[in-house]
C-alpha cells in the first residue's frame, strides 16, 4: 500500500491556492492513502473566531467538495486538515474521503496554544476508518494530539494499522515522540507537517517540516527535510501491524495490565 504525505507552506487564508496545491499533489502522488497537513486549506495562525469563521466550511463547502472529488477521481484515501464549520461551532478537523468512504471528519481533541481562542474542542473522539479495499484500518489524530500517548493508543486499541497525523508542528520534540508512538503501539505512523512561518498580531510561529512515515518499530521509512515542499511516499504492509508480539512470549497488547493503571 502506498502512503504519501504532502509537505508545503499553505498561504494564510488563500483557500483556492492551497486547495489547488493539494489537488495537484493528490493527482501526481498515485498513492493509496494521502495525508495533507493540519489546516492545509486555510493556514494556521488564527487568533479570533471571527477571523476563522471567514474561512471555515462544512463538508459541503466548495474546497471540501473539491478535495472529496479528487479523492474519488484518483481512487485515493485523502486525509486533509481544514477549518470545519458546523453551525456555530468551529473545529480544527481532518477531512477523510476516498473511494467507497462517506466523507467524514476527525475533530482535534487537544487544542494547542491560541487554537483555544478560535476553535471548539473536538467532539468526535478517536475512532478508526476501515479501508477494506486496502485491507487496512486507518486512525487519525492531529498534531498536538501526539503529546498524549492516549491518542495513538486509543486508535491502536481500536485496531488501527496506520495512524496518520496531519500537523503544523512548532517544536522539535515531536521527532523523538512520534516514532515512539509508532513503536509502543506497533503501528505505522505518518506525519504530514508543514513548512514556513506565519505572523499575526506581532507574533510569529514557525513550522518545521521533516514529515515522515515510521514503521512499527519506530524506524523511519521516508522523511522530508525541514524546509522544502515535497511529497514523500513509501510502501507499507498494513497487516504486519496486527502482530503485537516481539518475541515468543511477549505481546504488547496482551501484556497490558489496565487494572493497575488507575490511581
Ligand atoms: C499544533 O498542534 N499545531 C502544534
Amino acid at each position: 500500500m502506498r502512503v504519501a504525505c504532502l509537505q508545503f507552506c499553505p498561504e494564510f487564508k488563500n483557500l483556492d491556492a492551497n486547495t489547488n496545491i493539494i489537488i495537484d499533489a493528490v493527482r501526481s502522488a498515485n498513492a493509496d492513502v494521502f495525508i495533507a497537513p493540519e489546516l492545509a486549506t486555510s493556514g494556521y495562525f488564527f487568533q479570533s473566531r471571527n477571523e476563522l469563521r471567514d474561512v471555515a466550511q462544512g463538508l459541503d463547502g466548495e474546497h471540501s467538495r473539491a478535495i472529496i472529488e479528487v479523492a474519488r477521481e484518483t481512487n485515493t484515501v485523502v486525509v486533509c486538515g481544514f477549518a470545519e464549520a458546523d453551525g456555530n461551532s468551529l473545529y480544527n478537523s481532518a477531512l477523510i474521503a476516498g473511494p467507497d468512504i462517506t466523507p467524514h471528519t476527525y475533530r482535534k481533541t487537544h487544542l494547542f496554544y491560541k487554537e483555544r481562542l478560535c476553535f471548539d474542542p473536538g467532539n468526535s473522539g478517536f475512532y478508526c476508518t476501515p479501508l477494506p479495499h486496502l485491507d487496512c484500518t486507518l486512525g487519525t489524530m492531529i498534531c498536538y494530539d501526539w503529546r498524549f500517548p492516549e491518542s495513538a493508543r486509543a486508535l491502536a486499541l481500536q485496531g488501527a494499522d496506520l495512524v496518520v497525523c496531519p500537523s503544523n508542528l512548532v517544536t522539535h520534540l515531536w521527532r523523538m515522540a512520534m516514532p515512539v508512538r509508532a513503536m509502543e503501539n506497533k503501528v505505522f505512523l505518518a506525519v504530514a507537517n508543514r513548512t514556513g512561518s506565519e505572523e499575526s498580531h506581532a507574533e510569529t510561529v514557525s513550522f518545521n517540516g521533516c514529515s515522515a512515515v515510521y514503521d512499527t518499530n519506530g524506524g523511519t521509512l521516508v522523511e522530508a527535510n525541514a524546509t522544502e515542499t515535497s511529497v514523500i511516499i513509501t510502501e507499507i504492509d498494513p497487516a504486519s501491524a496486527r502482530t503485537k508480539s516481539f518475541n515468543a512470549i511477549n505481546d504488547i497488547f496482551a501484556d497490558r495490565r489496565p487494572e493497575l493503571y488507575t490511581r
